[in-house]
Parts: C-alpha cells; structure tokens; sequence
C-alpha cells in the first residue's frame, strides 16, 4: 500500500486556517544565499501557505558579516508582526559558529530548531512540534500504524530528524521500541531487518533496498534528495516497495505533510501571542 499524504495536508490545512482565525499569522524565512534548495523551499512554504491564512515573508541575506546577520535576527524577534522564524539549512559554518540558531526567540522558533525548543522534547514540554519528526508521526496516525511494542528502526540521528523523532517515538503512548542507525553503525542489514517500522533520514538517493527490509515492513522514506535531475527519496521506491506493506512515496510523501505542520506551528505562535 502507497500512503498518499494528500488527505492528511488538506486536513492540516483546515486546522491552520481555524486556528488563525480572522488573523492573518506571519512566518519570515531566512536564507542565506540564492542557492536552487533554498530557493524551491521557501518556494513551496509560499505555495502552502497561499491555500491558508499565513503570510509569508522572504528575506536572503548574502555577502552580509555575522554580526550584521545576527542583528538582523534579533530585529526580526522584536517585529511584533512577526509571528514565526525559518531559516534555511545547511547554516553556513561561521554562522552555526556564532549560534545563529540559538539567536531565534523560542516563542518564534516554528521550525523547533532552538536548544531550548529541542530540549522540551526529553521532557515532553514542547511549544511546537518539529515539523518533520511531526510528520512521520502524523502519517502513522492517519494510516492507524500500531506503534506499541513494535520495533522502530530510525535511520539518521541529526537535531532536526533522526534524533526528536526517536524522542516521539518513545514517549508514553506511542510506546515503540526504537533503535537510532547512523554511519558508525556496524551490521546495519541486521537492524533494518528487524524493523517493523523503517523510517530514513540519512539524505542518501535510493540507499535504502529491498534486501534491507523485513517482508510486510511500513517504509517512510523523510529523504529528499536529487539524483540525475529528479526528487528521490532514501529508499529505492520501485526495489523496496516489493517487499514492503506499506511505504510512503517521495516526492508526495512526509515534505508536504513537514510544510503543513510548520504552518500550523505559525498559527499555534499567532493564537499564544493573542491568549
Ligand atoms: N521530508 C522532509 O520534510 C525533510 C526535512 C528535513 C530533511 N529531509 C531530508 O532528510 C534527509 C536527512 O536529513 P538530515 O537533515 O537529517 O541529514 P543529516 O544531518 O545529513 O543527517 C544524516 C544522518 O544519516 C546518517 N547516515 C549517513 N550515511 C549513513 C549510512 N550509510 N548508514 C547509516 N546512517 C547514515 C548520518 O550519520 P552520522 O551522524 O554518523 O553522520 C546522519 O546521522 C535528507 O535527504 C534531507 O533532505 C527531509
């Protein structure tokens, strides 16, 4: 079975234009070039949020020293028509030096990047879910995945995916069993193997086969990568969809559903600033 996420997003999308109600909430995305990644993400933030009351806002900031990056941050924390902050990824390094990441005001961290947003995770006191982690558990929501016992198998163990996902993964009433693969990982067949649930996040085109996967496995691929001038996921989507029993496509799978909780991450930011 192919788990389509069109339902899911106009869902989503219902949710964040009843949330913002009769505002008209305000995300402000931060590039630092004009690079074609940056460039078709904020694109499809944009596309998103037209069919919803959000407003978005781009800014590329280039050829522009640290310190004139980070006092621009910090202005965009105190426009109070601001309601949520992205920036784009990879950070360039002497901005990840400077902490620019950490710069961003919590309340305005949409995206659940900031250390203090990530580390409401070990405790489940989050202000907004991270929006790709939150879309995989969306998916397993919408599709009714048991999730109780059964093996986990995460594939990547960055901040942004590999790392908050296990931490949903392992709260109270998911209640998975979950094991973190990385690029130390030795055996890494034998793990795989053993999965009831695969998820990847390792940005590596097509990486994950079919001889990787446990007959009846559900797949979600959070990979988005380009080879040969198309979208590919991490996993070999005609290979392994052979073996699998249920596996999500890319493009069309986890990327829309991430945009939409985003979005509903600016409309939450929006309604606490009301309250
Ligand atoms: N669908 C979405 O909305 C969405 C959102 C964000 C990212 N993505 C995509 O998801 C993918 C991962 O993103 P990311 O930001 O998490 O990437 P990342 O920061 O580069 O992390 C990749 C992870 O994969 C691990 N890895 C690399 N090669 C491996 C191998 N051969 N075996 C096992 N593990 C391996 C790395 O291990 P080490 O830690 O040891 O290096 C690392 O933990 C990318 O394709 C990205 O474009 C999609």
């Amino acid at each position: 079975m192919i788990l389509e996420t069109k339902e899911i997003c106009n869902r989503l999308r219902d949710d964040i234009v009843a949330l913002a109600g009769r505002k008209s909430p305000l995300l402000c995305c931060v590039g630092f070039s004009e690079d074609g990644s940056t460039l078709s993400y904020f694109r499809s933030i944009e596309r998103a949020a037209n069919k919803t009351k959000i407003r978005v806002r781009k800014e590329i900031l280039k050829d522009i020293s640290v310190h004139d990056t980070v006092s621009f941050m910090e202005t965009l924390n105190r426009d109070g028509d601001i309601n949520g902050i992205v920036i784009s990824r990879p950070i360039p390094l002497p901005l990840q030096k400077a902490g620019i990441k950490n710069i961003i005001d919590p309340a305005k961290d949409v995206d659940c990047i900031t250390d203090e947003n990530l580390g409401g995770l070990i405790t489940g006191n989050v202000l907004y879910t991270p929006p790709t982690p939150g879309a995989v558990m969306e998916i397993i929501k919408e599709f009714n995945i048991e999730t109780t016992g059964r093996n986990v198998v995460v594939l990547g163990r960055s901040d942004v995916v590999g790392k908050p996902l296990a931490l949903l993964l392992l709260r109270k009433g998911v209640d998975a069993t979950v094991t973190v693969c990385h690029s130390k990982t030795r055996y890494l067949i034998s793990l795989t193997r053993t999965a009831d649930i695969l998820i990847t996040a390792v940005g590596r085109p097509q990486f994950l086969k079919c001889n990787m996967v446990k007959p009846g496995t559900i797949v979600i691929d959070v990979g988005i990568n380009v080879k040969d001038g198309r979208v590919v996921g991490d996993v070999d989507f005609e290979d392994v969809k052979r073996v699998a029993g249920m596996i999500t496509p890319t493009p069309g799978g986890v990327g829309p559903v991430t945009t939409h909780i985003l979005l509903l991450n600016v409309a939450k930011a929006a309604k606490r600033k009301a309250d």
